[in-house]
């Protein structure tokens, strides 16, 4: 039987982050090339976000290429950018169908020309959709993405915007690329590394973390309903203690 029916409806994560790793793994188990273990990952990829939509989960952000990943071989690079720009391309249209928001994060600037218009062509398209916002990290890495809020409070302080007495929390989450969404409820990573890899840092404060073993290709969505149950095991006690939450349970 589905996990799906051990999901309590009224006590879901708003907001889903994934590290999706191990599809060169997976590729290497089968003595294949790399590139087919991202092939395979877009497969997860849209069984996710389907499941996440059919929940009514209003953000979910996977973590796409991260700024370290302009490291790998400029073959992989290149494959994974052919993948993303067809992924997008094909999957626009079930987008609108299924009522679901593109957004993007991340050094967009270092993509190149094609793959930036048409993300911002499918980010255009659906901007108007409610049901849920999927967000893709690309060219994304947290120190990246701290760097630049830090070089806008400064030029916001120096122009007389702001005092630097007024900088706040508030005033970090607003400078960073995710203003437009809440922090994680839960992050899911893949492929058995128990680690962040320069994922979210600010956002993640107080998120609940699962690991899993399942290598990113074979994620789908009973994997996710089973992150789920999981997580709504857990207490969130954001400082408190158990028993100041009893009330608003
Ligand atoms: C995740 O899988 C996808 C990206 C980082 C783009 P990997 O390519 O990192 O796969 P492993 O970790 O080498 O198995
Ligand atoms: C993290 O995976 C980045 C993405 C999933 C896009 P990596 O495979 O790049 O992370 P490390 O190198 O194992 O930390
Ligand atoms: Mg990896």
């Amino acid at each position: 039987m589905s996990l799906k029916t051990e999901i309590q409806p009224e006590r879901l994560p708003k907001h889903i982050a994934i590290i999706m790793d191990g599809n060169g793994r997976w590729a290497a188990q089968r003595s294949q090339e790399r590139s087919l273990g991202h092939e395979q990952g877009a497969v997860a990829v849209r069984q996710t976000v389907e499941a996440a939509a059919e929940l009514g989960i209003q953000f979910l952000t996977l973590y796409a290429f991260s700024t370290e990943n302009w490291n790998r071989p400029k073959e992989e690079i290149d494959a994974l950018m052919k993948l993303l720009v067809h992924s997008i391309h094909n999957e626009t249209p079930t987008l609108m169908e299924n009522n679901i928001r593109l957004r993007a994060i991340g050094d967009l600037d270092r993509l190149d020309i094609k793959t930036r218009e048409i993300l911002n062509g499918s980010i255009e398209k659906t901007s108007q959709n409610t049901r849920t916002t999927l967000v893709l990290a690309l060219s994304y890495s947290a120190r990246w993405e701290i760097t630049e809020a830090v070089k806008k409070i400064a030029n916001a302080v120096r122009q007389d915007q702001i005092s630097v007495d007024e900088i706040s929390t508030k005033t970090v989450s607003e400078a960073l690329n995710t203003t437009f969404m809440p922090s994680p409820d839960l992050l899911i990573r893949t492929g058995g590394e128990h680690r962040i890899s320069n994922f979210l840092l600010w956002q993640l404060a107080y998120t609940e973390l699962y690991f899993t073993d399942v290598l990113w290709p074979d994620f789908n969505k009973e994997k996710l309903y089973k992150a789920l149950v999981n997580y709504q095991k857990r207490e969130r006690r954001f400082g408190r203690t158990s028993q100041q939450l009893e009330p608003i349970q």
